[in-house]
């Protein structure tokens, strides 16, 4: 069992909440403290709510466990984030700055720090966008997470703190709901095949995007978290990717499993944001530096969402 004490910022997110599973089976139940701005019921492990805007509650958390490592995943994501641009810069940047400046001055050993495909814009070539593509973000998401990268090599660079980070593409799974994010889309649209609803999609049925799928997007960073000091070259965030669709391929191949599925496209402004950015992902630094492979394609995705999520409606209906 390892040494270390884990504490995550934004454990009831997509990500946190199956997150916090795996961290538990690796580090021990008893090495991981789940926080967050809210509880949630029947929470089984240590919680603490903690407003990451308070750098003091962070310091004060950090020292009363004896924390090793910080797992930062809170933020304001890409379309809500449209909604209040300076209140959600302001949130992004303070929550990363305070997580990065405690770490500095304690002794955290490793922080993880999620940054987005959002960093990347129309500069960038939008098919198979490579790591070091020129970064001209269109939302305020896409900015604090390209300045958050930045902000990362910095603490590296002058301080030797040691941040981790991956660009995620659209996370995909069964076990929690994405909030306020352009990709959300291609969760919503399983949980409205299996409920019997027809769903209304946001983009348009040509709209690529990269996406992975969540036991891909933990094991990529627990993975990468695990990886050698020495392997890791780049100190602002890998790239990863692992499927690449549009609506219209997600419909077809959920149709396959509901025959009368159906779809209706009405694009909002998310589909202005989704437009700047990549389609698929160039990922070899990730696959050189730390032997990233994704395991999961559309349809061994679809396959499984449509399984678990089928249990998940039937077990509330039963009950
Ligand atoms: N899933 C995020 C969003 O759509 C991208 O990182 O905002």
């Amino acid at each position: 069992m390892s040494k270390d004490i884990i504490l995550i910022i934004g454990a009831n997110g997509q990500l946190g909440s199956v997150l916090i599973k795996e961290l538990q089976t690796i580090h021990g139940i008893h090495k991981v403290i789940a926080s967050d701005v809210y509880s949630v019921p029947n929470f089984e492990g240590i919680f603490e709510l903690l407003d990451a805007t308070d750098k003091a509650a962070i310091h004060e958390i950090v020292k009363q466990y004896s924390v090793t490592q910080i797992y930062h995943l809170a933020a304001i994501l890409s379309a809500k984030g449209e909604e209040q641009p300076l209140w959600t810069w302001d949130l992004n940047m303070k929550m990363m700055l305070n997580v990065f400046e405690v770490a500095r001055l304690t002794a955290i050993n490793k922080v993880f720090f999620p940054s987005s495909i959002a960093v990347f814009g129309d500069q960038a070539p939008l098919e198979n966008t490579p790591q070091s593509a020129f970064l001209n973000p269109a939302t305020v998401y896409g900015i604090s997470k390209a300045a958050g990268e930045n902000w990362a090599q910095y603490y590296f660079t002058n301080y030797g703190l040691d941040i981790r980070s991956i660009r995620y593409p659209g996370v995909i799974g069964y076990q929690s709901m994405p909030g306020g994010g352009t990709t959300d889309y291609a969760v919503d649209i399983y949980h409205s095949a299996v409920k019997k609803e027809t769903y209304g999609c946001f983009l348009s049925a040509d709209t690529k995007l990269p996406m992975v799928f969540m036991a891909d997007a933990i094991r990529a960073t627990v993975e990468l978290m695990e990886a050698p000091k020495e392997n890791i070259k780049t100190r602002t965030a890998y790239n990863i990717g692992a499927m690449s669709f549009n609506p219209g391929e997600i419909f077809a191949e959920i149709k396959k499993v509901y025959p009368t599925f159906e779809v209706e496209y009405q694009p909002d402004f998310r589909q202005d944001i989704a437009n700047k950015w990549p389609k698929s992902i160039d990922d070899s630094e990730a696959r050189n530096d730390w032997n990233w492979e994704p395991k999961y394609n559309l349809k061994l995705m679809t396959a499984l969402m449509l399984e678990k999520l089928e249990d998940k409606y039937n077990t509330i209906k039963s009950k």
